[in-house]
């Protein structure tokens, strides 16, 4: 079977909204899940828009759900096509990762008896990125059939009952182009959406309206065995776009920019539009492709599918988006922009994309202003980094408090916007890996430095004298399962680089960042100031026993055997059994806390000491969030426990594609898609990335035929093939890189 597509034999329509996530297309200017074209109650239909934020008012931004174009309403001889009545004869579904095209063919003998053959087919364009297009094909098989489809622009959608835009202005304009123009209630965003048909022969036609929806409806008598093709192509535009960043917006223009759209692409129909996304895939996954011959199909499957995702959840051009913890595929937080992109997700356009990995650095750098409020209104100098981000200027995006106890009456403080602050330091941190990775001076001129020199004087503000040293008092670690704890080892180890980093400036090369923040601080002080801290932060060091604090006390927590909740396929069961509140006071971790430190900075421990802490806090670690497991992979590749790494490793593959879980319904899982690429590369590929250039260090996994990968470090571009030979790197383009390999330096 081909590991290039997800394929399904049954409509599955009890997993249905799983399947609209994981088979999500997109483009990174958005995403548009893969519902199917006839209605289904359980339906999500959620076309999003990277950048389309809306704030009701007294909750927090997020994406909102776009007027749905995938509809589209069949009639056969007056019976509604749908998969829950008549019978499905056959079924065919795929979602091609090699170019991005979404099918489902159904053979379907309605509730009178007669039968029929249909054809879907959708992309969202991967050379157009405001295009998706759709083709939808009848052929009556047992009969002549009055065809009737009523497909077009659905208005009546909202966030999980949240409605995000005002009543919508419809027009049909006489070439047969109809167009829907809405603004966002609360951020006045305006979005138009345009779409036209092509149809394969004469029909009738005419525009159905009803509140918030406009449409085309088509009918005709089409003869037994004859196919009836309607390709549908729609535009999609708004006031954000990055075509609007620094020139001219009128809503004049934007309708008219969204109409040339659409006119180039229907004049090149659905099957040019095809074949130009395809090359523009086909160019990717030439550049970027992590070949696995695993002899495993599921997990060469899930490989690719980890890059199918990576490649659409990320614009390529605007620096003022983020990526969700869903990305574009569902509801599920909100849109939001957490620490996932820079420890999880970055990595893997750096190796592939530095410009993308870039222009994400650089929606930090316009999020500046905001850290700069937030630390401010906690009374911190420096910036403070939203721990959920939304639109650059949405300030702050995680939720304040919980819903109301349903018991209690009262509401739960959420902590984690006052006290996740090791976002902070992962921010910085990837400044650093993307600098050790390009040498680009420019980016670190222009905007790098400063989000160094600013985080660190947030850190040296944090950070408190006490025990004469300095601590970081008062947080939620990595792991969200512990809340107020003092001394996260992660967080402290993470601000201690983000300080030592801003501290190399300030001493080597201060003028020109200086200058630029001299206004706001005394910067002698300040560089005096960052240095202490820097100098005297308190790094937890392995105890006696050789375990590292997770945080202060951490060995005080009640004990508690896992095991039984640790053999659930499921995620959160302990809740079923326990309150928050005593989870709190458990020696139970949700996620890889100090274990990502083993990943990040694995120079900085022995290997007795990761390995001895790496089981330690494994065994209390539930794995509850997907971030976790993937960081166990690949620490257990570097420690050599390679069954315990393979374990891992299917479980991060199983996040989104296993076969029994829900918890995709909502989106598919960034972060853990970004692991998997992670645990492949970083893992079982060895690569690290540290200031004196990268190293690989592969090893081939028990079963595995080879694989192979690419990397661009400072302007080159090496690929590294791992077989049962060993391992070797070839430069494909760019000048001689030295790197070292299998720690040996080696010029390529
Ligand atoms: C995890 C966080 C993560 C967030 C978004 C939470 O469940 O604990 O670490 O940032 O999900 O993915």
């Amino acid at each position: 079977m081909s590991k290039w597509i997800l394929t399904s034999d049954k409509p599955d329509l009890g997993r249905m909204r799983k399947h609209e996530s994981i088979w999500t297309q997109g483009n990174g200017y958005m995403g548009v899940r893969a519902s199917f074209e006839e209605a289904y109650t359980k339906a999500v239909r959620n076309t999003l828009i990277n950048g389309v934020f809306d704030c009701p008012k007294g909750e927090v931004p997020e994406l909102a759900v776009i007027p749905d174009a995938t509809n589209c309403d069949i009639t056969l001889d007056k019976e509604v096509f749908n998969m829950i009545c008549g019978k499905v004869d056959k079924y065919e579904a795929s979602l091609n990762m090699e170019n991005g095209e979404f099918t489902r063919l159904v053979e379907w003998t309605c509730p009178k008896g007669k039968k029929y053959a249909l054809a879907f087919s959708r992309i969202v364009s991967d050379a157009r990125k405001h295009i998706m297009a759709q083709k939808v094909s009848v052929t009556p098989l047992s009969d002549d059939a009055d065809v009737e489809l009523l497909t077009g622009l659905d208005g009546k959608v909202t966030n999980s009952g949240v409605q995000h835009f005002n009543n919508p202005e419809k027009r049909a304009y006489p070439d047969g182009v109809k167009g829907m123009y809405l603004t966002t209630l609360q951020s006045k965003v305006d979005v138009a959406i345009h779409f036209g048909l092509k149809i394969s022969h004469e029909c009738n036609e005419g525009i159905s309206i009803d509140r918030r929806g406009l449409y085309s409806r088509l009918s005709r008598k089409v003869q037994k065995g004859e196919t009836f093709t309607v390709e549908k192509i729609v535009s999609y535009a708004h006031s954000r776009d990055f075509e609007y960043a620094d020139g001219e917006y009128n809503d004049e223009k934007l309708r008219s920019d969204g109409r040339a759209y659409l006119n180039e692409a229907i004049d090149m129909g659905y099957d040019k539009l095809l074949e130009e996304s395809s090359l523009s895939w086909k160019n990717f996954w030439e550049s970027s492709l992590v070949d696995v011959k695993s002899g495993n199909d599921f997990v060469d499957k899930a490989v690719v599918f980890s890059q199918y995702h990576l490649h659409i959840m990320a614009s390529h051009d605007d620096n003022r988006l983020g990526i969700g913890a869903k990305a574009l595929s569902g509801e599920g937080y909100m849109g939001h922009s957490f620490w996932d992109t820079e420890i999880y997700i970055l990595p893997y356009y750096l190796c592939t994309q530095p410009r993308v990995a870039r222009r994400l650095l650089e929606y930090r750098y316009m999020l500046l202003p905001v850290a700069k409020n937030k630390a401010n209104r906690f009374g911190f100098k420096g910036a403070m980094y939203p721990w959920e981000s939304a639109w650059i200027t949405d300030g702050e995006a995680c939720l304040e408090y919980g819903d109301i106890d349903l018991l209690t009456g009262k509401k739960r403080k959420f902590m984690m916007a006052e006290t996740e602050i090791h976002i902070t330091a992962g921010v910085s941190f990837a400044v650093w890996q993307y600098y050790c990775m390009t040498g680009d001076e420019e980016f670190m001129a222009e905007y790098g430095n400063e989000i160094l020199v600013r985080t660190a004087i947030f850190w040296a503000d944090r950070a408190e004298k006490k025990n004469g040293r300095y601590e970081i008092c008062g947080v939620i670690g990595a792991d969200e399962y512990k809340e107020d704890v003092d001394n996260n080892a992660y967080t402290n180890y993470m601000a201690h680089k983000n300080l030592v980093l801003a501290d190399k400036i300030l001493r080597e090369n201060p003028n020109h960042i200086c200058n630029k923040l001299s206004r706001e601080y005394d910067m002698e002080d300040m560089a005096k100031k960052i240095a202490e801290v820097a100098e005297n932060l308190y790094l937890p060091m392995p105890e006696e026993d050789g375990i590292i604090n997770q945080f202060d006390g951490v060995k005080s927590l009640k004990p508690k055997d896992i095991t039984y909740y640790k053999n659930l396929d499921t995620v959160f069961d302990i809740f079923k059994d326990y309150g928050l509140a005593e989870i709190l006071e458990m020696a139970v971790f949700k996620q890889a806390d100090l274990v990502m430190l083993f990943y990040l900075m694995s120079d900085k421990f022995d290997k007795e000491t990761i390995r001895k802490n790496f089981e330690y806090y494994e065994e209390r670690t539930l794995h509850d969030s997907s971030l976790s497991m993937c960081i166990h992979a690949l620490v257990a590749v570097g420690l050599g426990m390679n069954e315990m790494a393979d374990k891992f490793f299917y479980d991060c593959l199983c996040v989104d594609l296993g076969e029994n879980t829900n918890n995709s319904d909502t989106g598919i899982h960034s972060a853990s898609i970004g692991g998997i690429w992670l645990a492949t590369v970083m893992g079982y590929g060895g690569l690290r990335i540290n200031d004196s250039g990268i190293s690989i260090s592969p090893i081939l996994p028990q079963g595995w035929e080879s694989y192979s990968f690419p990397i661009y470090y400072r302007g080159s571009k090496i690929k590294v093939f791992v077989d049962k030979a060993g391992c070797r790197a070839e430069r494909v383009s760019g000048d001689e890189i030295t790197i070292t390999l299998n720690g040996n330096k080696t010029t390529i």
